[in-house]
């Protein structure tokens, strides 16, 4: 006797699935698609036509009719900070005035400002600001988020950031998931005069803190030094510490100045470097060569109002892998626009519609070493987003507008856009 076949408990039928599971440049298109669910897994993806014969029982299971709209994996952003206190709109205004990002920090503005400002608040303000951050990106269609400390810039406060991140997975699972990052983001300016101090003890004593509670599945650097950040030696002195200490290593690399942060990070096995506007021509061919993800973040090019974006379409073309994040954050990317973010990667990056969404989905579970997240396949957990978009093309077309209309996180339905709502271009 054959085993029961598995129950399908949700059936998304009469959909243009993207499974991102063919490649960097290749949605995985099924059109007329289905995906049969049972319970938290996708049991079964494949043209609708073929439903009948698959090996699932689809018998008593909820149907949702996309309509003909698009169904992808959820998004998984990558790289945000979105745990902080405060706001920088004076900032803003000033960059429209012509400031700088480095005029600002210098300024006491930037990292610093927030620094002040998150000190100041209590845990629970910043819980609940940051969760109302992580749901508007749901509402936008991610259901991974990452989430980096580094307003802290002490052990003391660092580890407290850290604690929160860790709340707030809690308050958001499982609805999202959280994936928690250690940022070593600045040097105070207090410690300015004593650096070589400041990073040994971030090397010897905080890494080993974060690791020892659990706190951090990654360990970041933010390598630019002109803006108070830390230099080339100093960055790698700290990722070797967090992959001694377990963490996978990550790099925020050549954003303002061509420093040698992409090299650095295929020096070090990270799994990605992000920003990457000034990675040069060297960088590009050492990140594909060591299969380090390139993160795209190209929101924060937007709002530093810089000439020159990210290498998108070159990193491709190199065989490189990239992905794609909001960045969210109070500097340089105040914004839970992943519609926006898609956007710009193929007007600015020069990423075809396909190459963005996978970035969005599989790169993002590439560069957090995640690689059950981001795909629609047999055996994943169920994480998808049904769009009101009938094409790929469209998606990105209608820029920053959110076209997510029903989001299901494990199996279960966890966000639905209002009745008749603005996004639903079918
Ligand atoms: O990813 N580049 C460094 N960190 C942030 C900006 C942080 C801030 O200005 O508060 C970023 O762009």
């Amino acid at each position: 006797m054959s085993p029961p076949l598995p129950g399908a408990t949700l059936v998304i039928r009469n959909a243009l699935v993207a499974t991102c599971d063919a490649g960097p440049s290749d949605a995985g298109l099924i059109a007329n698609g289905a995906v049969a669910i049972a319970d938290r897994h996708i049991a079964w993806v494949g043209p609708e036509r073929d439903l009948g014969a698959a090996r699932v029982d689809v018998e008593g299971a909820t149907v949702l009719d996309a309509r003909g709209g698009l169904v992808t994996p959820g998004l998984v952003d990558s790289h945000t900070h979105l745990v902080f206190g405060g706001e920088r709109a004076n900032e803003f205004a000033m960059r429209c005035a012509g400031a700088s990002y480095q005029e600002l920090a210098r300024a006491g503005g930037g990292i610093a400002a927030t620094t002040r400002a998150t000190a100041a608040a209590s845990d629970e303000a910043l819980l609940a600001d940051a969760v109302v951050r992580a749901r508007r990106l749901l509402a936008q269609g991610v259901t991974t988020v990452e989430v980096k400390s580094g307003y802290g810039l002490s052990l003391d406060s660092e580890l407290r950031l850290l604690r929160i991140v860790d709340a707030l997975a809690h308050a958001l699972w499982p609805v999202q998931t959280v994936v928690p990052t250690f940022l070593a983001h600045a040097v105070p300016p207090e410690r300015a005069g004593d650096r070589d101090a400041y990073v040994r003890e971030i090397a010897e004593r905080w890494i080993p803190a974060v690791a020892s509670e659990r706190l951090a599945r990654c360990c970041d650097v933010f390598a630019e030094e002109g803006a108070g950040a830390f230099g080339i030696d100093e960055a790698r002195r700290i990722l070797l510490a967090g992959r001694a200490a377990g963490l996978v290593p990550r790099l925020h690399a050549d954003q303002l100045t061509s420093s040698g942060g992409g090299r650095l990070a295929a020096e070090v096995g990270a799994a990605s470097a992000d920003h990457l506007e000034e990675l040069d021509d060297a960088g590009i061919a050492a990140l594909a060569e060591a299969g380090v993800v390139a993160g795209l973040l190209p929101v924060a090019t937007l709002v530093l109002r810089k000439a020159r974006y990210a290498p998108g379409r070159k990193l491709v073309d190199a065989g490189g892998r990239v992905s794609l994040a909001t960045n969210l954050n109070p500097g340089s990317a105040m914004s839970e626009n992943a519609a926006l973010t898609l956007g710009l990667a193929c007007l600015q990056l020069g990423l075809t519609p396909a190459e963005a969404l996978v970035a969005f989905t599989e790169g993002g579970s590439r560069a957090l070493r995640r690689d059950d997240l981001g795909r629609l396949a047999p055996g994943l957990e169920a994480d998808l987003v049904v769009w009101g978009s009938p094409s790929l093309e469209h998606l990105a077309w209608h820029l920053g507008v959110s076209h997510a209309l029903t989001v299901v996180k494990r199996g279960r339905v966890v966000h639905q856009a209002p009745e008749g709502a603005a996004a639903d271009c079918r």
